[in-house]
């Protein structure tokens, strides 16, 4: 029912943030030898990837001829201003790649006969160039086009119409306006990527495919959205705005409420309500706009145990509105929300039902004003700090590939989206005061974890390194901590002790590393005093983790090889409430008897395993999970916590309160037995 979403993110996001990866990854790790026989003498044609021709970074002015043979050709990084006749008539058809980045080539200087000759060509990679038009090689094969930052002023319709395997193009930083990109992008029909950010669009583009899946449209001037735009794109899962110009009145009602997307970012613009967005969508971000009210009709229209919303990250930072705004009765439609930032407040809805937990203190909004100018001056060229929100700065999405020197009075610190591989101790000495450092989605390996860098920042809660290259958790890591997430890094080692101390941290996200069972243990995890929150899901572990601490409230296993549980595993977790072991491999014989019959346990999550029978609940459970099973029949006098037969009229205490059960993907018949629905009095919805 609700598709498992994340690893098809995960590619479309590397997809959109692969502006320099592709080559980078491809090269091959090539000997320093002698070149292949044919290699033009500027060049290194590696013997073992003979159709390769490297003239990166070597100050060329010219595009050498290229020899019969060579498919990818790298040129990035040089001083080419021409590109003269002839040098690509050997390989007219066979020319895969072309990466001419990072030069000053204008349009008059390409010599007809060349580019326009190259008829097989997948890759054109002409970004960082002095082009005032766009350069389409008659290639049907081309699948990515990248010309960002040139001076590219328009956009003639018709260029792309043959492409019908192009997928991606980028056309950042140029100076497009609305009316030269009329008509440019019809054709190709399986175009999943479009980024225009950085142009002067009033408008976002029209007549794109309806194949589109990601389309980036920050830093123009735009200030509305036409009615049914979404509608004409029913794969759109990404679409950002963010530094425009949009106003209420440019937003017709219901134009984001599309159920194809997840992350909508309006952030930086002149907005004074929330957009009504779908309940499918899952990031918004509203930052440093003028929203002055809180509306939950914004987010949800009916509130029931399947309909809700699935927003888990919602900005509302620098704009008129305070947590006292938040109606109080948010989670129950906002329950998978794992943040909010509400001005300088920091609100965190830790729960799936109704458990509105606050963390983070009330941050003072005053500054000395030295300290306000010296941290308005500091400001790195790379970055943005608003004047209204001084503690904060942001230098996310920028391609950075290295951390610039942050001011001392930061607080928040926004580097998610670069490129960066090293965490510098130099560039944050002077941070000491970081609250907040976001560095999801970068390249850090463990290697460039610089020494003793995050223990100086002792007033450090909240450390995202999500998407990033590290093989075990960072260490030394502040006693400040309250939020660390580290999903979806290559981690294989918890290196013993190094929690210990960590008093105030109760969020531990590790989804999706290479955690096998001996890693996750009493030594590895000691020091946890506060633990509340911990995702392992999509590990490798094959047995239930083992030291985890009493205040554990929330346990998420899904994805691992998990065949069976300790009997008496949860009677060292009093507080465990929230459950998930979908997609393991539980078999009934894996269930010892009393094993889930614990009190505390509200919400217990067990979809495709191999159970064969329900298992035993306590009369406490509210959400059971057991669909995409083998479970062959259900009756009362199985599945109830209790004798049916004293389960009385009267509602009271007693009574088991299972409101929501999937039972669905197993081999069950309808109809449900009569004492199953005479056991649950509160089921709301049962799904068969
Ligand atoms: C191009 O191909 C022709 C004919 O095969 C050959 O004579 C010539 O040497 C080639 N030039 C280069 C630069 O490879
Ligand atoms: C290319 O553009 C840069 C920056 O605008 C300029 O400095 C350079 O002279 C230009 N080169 C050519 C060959 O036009
Ligand atoms: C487009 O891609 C498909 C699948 O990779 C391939 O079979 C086809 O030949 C490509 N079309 C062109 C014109 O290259
Ligand atoms: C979004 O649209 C759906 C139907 O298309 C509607 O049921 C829902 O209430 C709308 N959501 C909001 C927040 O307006
Ligand atoms: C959820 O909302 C949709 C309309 O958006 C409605 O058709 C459906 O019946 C609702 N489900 C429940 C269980 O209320
Ligand atoms: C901010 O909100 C308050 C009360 O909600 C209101 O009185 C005030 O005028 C608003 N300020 C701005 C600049 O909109
Ligand atoms: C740290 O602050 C000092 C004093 O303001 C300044 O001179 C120095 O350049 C800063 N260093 C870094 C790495 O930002
Ligand atoms: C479930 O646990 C409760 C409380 O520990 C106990 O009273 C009850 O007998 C158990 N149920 C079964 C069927 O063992
Ligand atoms: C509550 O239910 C139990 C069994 O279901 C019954 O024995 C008890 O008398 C009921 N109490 C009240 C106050 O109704």
């Amino acid at each position: 029912m609700f598709p498992l979403r994340v690893p098809l993110l995960a590619v479309l996001v590397s997809v959109a943030l692969s502006q320099y990866n592709d080559y980078y990854d491809y090269q091959p790790n090539f000997m320093q030898g002698p070149s292949g026989p044919n290699c033009n003498q500027e060049c290194d044609c590696p013997i073992n990837f003979p159709t390769a021709m490297y003239c990166d970074s070597r100050k060329l002015k010219f595009v050498p001829v290229v020899p019969t043979g060579i498919k990818y050709l790298y040129l990035q990084n040089n001083q080419i201003e021409e590109i003269k006749a002839g040098v690509f008539d050997n390989v007219t058809d066979g020319l895969r790649w072309l990466v001419l980045d990072y030069n000053q080539i204008t349009n008059a200087k390409i010599a007809k006969g060349t580019l326009d000759k190259l008829t097989g060509l997948e890759k054109l990679f002409f970004s960082y160039n002095n082009l005032t038009e766009p350069v389409v090689p008659p290639s049907k094969s081309l699948d990515e086009l990248k010309l960002m930052h040139n001076m590219l002023s328009k956009f003639p319709s018709g260029l792309l119409t043959d492409k019908e395997n192009l997928t991606s193009i980028n056309l950042q930083h140029n100076q497009l306006t609305s009316d030269a990109i009329g008509g440019a992008f019809k054709g190709p029909k399986k175009l999943l990527s479009l980024d225009v950010s950085h142009n002067k669009l009033k408008k976002l583009p029209a007549g794109v495919p309806s194949s589109l899946e990601i389309l980036y449209a920050d830093y123009n001037e735009i200030d509305s959205v036409g009615a049914g735009y979404l509608n004409k794109m029913p794969s759109l899962q990404y679409l950002r705005i963010s530094n425009n110009k949009l106003v209420d009145s440019g937003l017709p009602s219901g134009v984001f409420n599309v159920t194809s997307l997840v992350e909508l970012d309006l952030s930086f613009n002149k907005l004074k309500s929330i957009p009504e967005i779908n309940e499918r969508l899952e990031q918004l971000y509203l930052q440093a706009n003028e929203i002055n009210k809180f509306d939950l009709a914004s987010f949800c229209k009916y509130v029931t145990p399947v309909n809700y919303s699935h927003l888990r990250h919602l900005r509302l930072d620098a704009n008129n509105i305070t947590q006292s705004s938040m109606p109080y009765d948010s989670s129950n439609c906002l329950r998978q929300l794992s943040d909010v930032i509400l001005g300088s407040e920091m609100a965190l809805l830790l729960s799936l039902l109704c458990t509105l937990c606050l963390v983070g203190q009330v941050l003072g909004q005053d500054m000395p004003y030295e300290e306000y100018m010296a941290q308005i001056q500091a400001c790195p060229k790379e970055c943005r700090c608003p004047t209204n929100f001084p503690r904060a700065v942001y230098c996310d999405n920028k391609g950075l590939k290295s951390i610039p020197k942050i001011p001392t009075h930061t607080w928040y610190l926004y580097l998610q989206n670069n490129l960066i591989e090293v965490l510098s101790a130099d560039a944050l000495r002077n941070a000491t005061q970081l609250r907040w450092l976001n560095l999801n989605r970068n390249k850090i390996s463990s290697e460039g974890v610089e020494e003793g860098v995050l223990s100086t920042m002792s007033q450090l809660a909240h450390l995202y390194m999500d998407d990033n290259l590290l093989s075990s958790v960072p260490s030394p890591l502040p006693a400040s901590l309250e939020h660390l997430l580290l999903s979806r890094n290559r981690i294989s080692k918890i290196p013993a002790g190094v929690f210990l101390g960590l008093d105030k941290l109760n969020l531990l996200d590790l989804q999706g590393n290479k955690l096998m069972d001996e890693d996750v243990t009493e030594v590895s995890l000691k020091g946890l005093n506060n633990l509340v929150q911990i995702n392992l899901a999509k590990n490798q572990l094959s047995s239930m983790p083992l030291g985890l601490p009493p205040t554990t409230t929330q346990l998420f296993l899904d994805g691992n090889n998990i065949d069976k549980i300790p009997a008496g595993y949860f009677k060292r977790l009093p507080k465990m409430a929230f459950l998930r072991l979908n997609h393991n491999k539980l078999g009934s014989s894996g269930v010892p008897k009393n094993v889930f019959n614990v009190s505390s346990i509200l919400d217990l999550q067990l979809s495709h395993n191999l159970l064969t029978e329900v298992p035993l609940i306590s009369s406490g459970l509210e959400h059971l999970h057991l669909d995409h099973n083998n479970i062959k029949s259900v009756s009362g006098t199985n599945v109830c916590p209790v004798a049916v037969d004293t389960v009385d009229d009267s509602i009271n205490e007693s009574v088991p309160r299972l409101r929501y059960l999937r039972l669905d993907g197993n081999e069950i018949k309808p109809p449900i037995p009569r004492d199953v629905i005479l056991c649950f009095r509160l089921l709301r919805s049962i799904v068969i």
